[in-house]
């Protein structure tokens, strides 16, 4: 069974003023596929793998491709276009078991972004930024992984892309304003629905 390419749930533009059209149809048109006809290959060449020698040598192939297939395929469906704009429920939190989680953990929604920011915005070269869910306490925490590492040790609630393909076009170097910007596009109702996956419907 091949990976395919996720229709984007918006129009390219659907997330500006904060991400541009030019910045998604890339994203998602170029990028992404290249991850998902890379995983492709590699599993082909993986099944036709005969001895374990040549297995072990697909293996970083496998995970960069399938870690970049996995979390931009999470990634366009924890966007959505902007409340703030009208075009859409993006960027606005309701009340609810996500919000009691966050509040409960960095006392406000306001200090939790900062705090998320200020993680991710640490991060060295490429990588992602997460807020996962503790499948041990069930509790949200602040992660980041480097490259295209995918989330394996936290369930992800919601996940951000740090690549400079992500955001270089239109915010430049300035990663710091890619951030703050994004947050007006967040979809927090996707994010509820994986917390609540992920503590199996009830809040701890
Ligand atoms: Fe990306």
């Amino acid at each position: 069974m091949s990976a395919t390419l996720p229709e984007l749930p918006y129009a390219y533009d659907g997330l500006e003023p904060y991400i541009s059209r030019q910045i998604m149809e890339l994203h998602h048109k170029k990028h992404h596929q290249t991850y998902v006809n890379a995983l492709n290959a590699a599993e082909a060449a993986y099944a036709k793998a005969s001895s374990p020698k040549e297995r072990i040598a697909l293996q970083a192939a496998l995970k960069f491709n399938g870690g970049g297939h996995i979390n931009h395929s999470l990634f366009w469906k924890n966007l959505a276009p902007s409340n703030k704009e009208g075009k859409g429920h993006g960027g606005k939190i309701a009340d609810g078991p996500l919000k009691e989680a966050i509040v409960a953990k960095w006392g406000s929604v306001d200090v939790f972004i900062k705090e998320f920011n200020t993680a991710t915005a640490g991060i060295q070269g490429s990588g992602w930024g997460w807020v996962g869910l503790n499948p041990q306490d069930k509790r949200l925490e602040i992660v980041t992984t480097a490259n295209q590492d995918p989330l394996l040790t936290h369930v992800p609630i919601i996940g951000v892309d740090i690549w400079e393909h992500a955001f270089y076009l239109q915010y430049l170097n300035v990663k710091v304003d890619y951030l703050a910007a994004i947050w007006n596009v967040i979809d927090f109702q996707e994010a509820e629905k994986r917390y609540l996956e992920g503590t199996g419907g009830s809040k701890l």
